[in-house]
C-alpha cells in the first residue's frame, strides 16, 4: 500500500497552511463550509486543523501525520486532534452531526474505507462533506493550460479521465502519491458506503488576473472550478 502520509512534508504544509488555511481555504472553501457545518464535526485528515480555525463548534480533527496533529494542537486551543489513520479504526466512543474530508480524499490509497469510518461516527443522518480538487477538470499531469491564439482564449486540456490512476505529486520536497478517479466512482462508492448524496456544489477560483491576458484568464478562471463538493447523509 502506498505511504499517503504528509509526515516527510509536514513542515512546508503547515508554514503555507498556516492557522486559518491557505490562500484557497480562506478565500473560497472555508467560507462556504462554515454554512454548511452545524453543531459538531469529525474532521478526517485534517493536517495541520484549518478548519477547526474557521468554525466555532465542538471538534475532532484527525491525520497520520504526527508533526501535523502537533502542529494543530498548538494553535486551535479548545480542539480535539488526535494522530490517526483514517482507513483503520478509529477508536472513537462517538458520533457527529457533520464529517468533512477537506481536499485529501484524492490523497489516500483506500477512499472506501474513509467513507465506511464516516459512516460509522455520523448520527443518524449526518452529513459527509467531501472536498475534491475537480476531478474532472485538475487531474495532476494529465489536465493543463493551453491558449487558443486565433480564439484568444484559454482552454482545459484534458488527456486522461476515466482511468484509475495514481499519480505522484510535488508537496515540497517531497513526492507523494494522489489517486485519481472518475466522477463516478465517487457517487458509485458515496451509495455503495450507505449515502445518499444530497447536494454537489463546484467552486471556482475568486482571484483576478490583470494586463493583457486579462480577459480570456478571468473567463477561464469563471469556467473551469477548482474545488467539486460533495454532500450525502447517511441513511
Ligand atoms: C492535502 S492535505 C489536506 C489536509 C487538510 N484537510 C487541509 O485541508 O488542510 C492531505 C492530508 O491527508 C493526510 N493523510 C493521508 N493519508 C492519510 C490516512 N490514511 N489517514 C489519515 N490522514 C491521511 C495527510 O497526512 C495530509 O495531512
Amino acid at each position: 500500500m502506498a505511504k499517503t502520509s504528509w509526515e516527510d512534508a509536514a513542515k512546508w504544509y503547515d508554514k503555507i497552511a498556516q492557522e486559518k488555511g491557505h490562500y484557497y481555504h480562506q478565500a473560497v472553501i472555508m467560507p462556504k463550509l462554515k454554512k454548511l457545518i452545524k453543531k459538531s464535526v469529525l474532521d478526517l485528515a485534517c493536517g495541520n486543523g484549518a478548519l477547526a480555525g474557521n468554525v466555532k463548534c465542538d471538534y475532532v480533527g484527525l491525520d497520520v501525520s504526527k508533526s501535523l496533529i502537533r502542529a494543530a494542537q498548538k494553535k486551535h486551543e479548545g480542539a480535539e486532534f488526535y494522530t490517526k489513520d483514517v482507513t483503520k479504526d478509529l477508536d472513537l466512543k462517538r458520533t457527529f452531526a457533520t464529517a468533512t474530508c477537506i481536499l485529501a480524499l484524492q490523497n489516500i490509497a483506500e477512499p472506501e474505507k474513509v467513507l465506511q469510518n464516516a459512516h460509522k461516527h455520523l448520527e443518524d443522518n449526518g452529513k459527509l462533506i467531501l472536498v475534491l480538487n475537480h476531478p474532472c477538470f485538475r487531474i495532476p499531469r494529465q489536465s493543463h493550460w493551453g491558449i487558443d491564439n486565433q480564439k484568444k482564449l484559454q482552454y482545459r486540456r484534458i488527456e486522461r479521465y476515466m482511468s484509475e490512476m495514481e499519480i505522484p505529486i510535488q508537496v515540497g520536497k517531497v513526492s507523494l502519491p494522489s489517486f485519481h478517479h472518475p466522477l463516478s466512482f465517487y457517487f458509485d462508492l458515496l451509495k455503495k458506503c450507505g449515502f445518499l448524496t444530497v447536494d454537489v456544489q463546484e467552486w471556482c477560483s475568486d482571484k483576478k488576473s490583470t494586463g493583457g491576458a486579462a480577459k480570456m484568464e478571468n473567463r477561464a478562471r469563471e469556467e473551469f472550478p477548482l474545488f467539486l463538493t460533495i454532500i450525502a447523509q447517511k441513511c
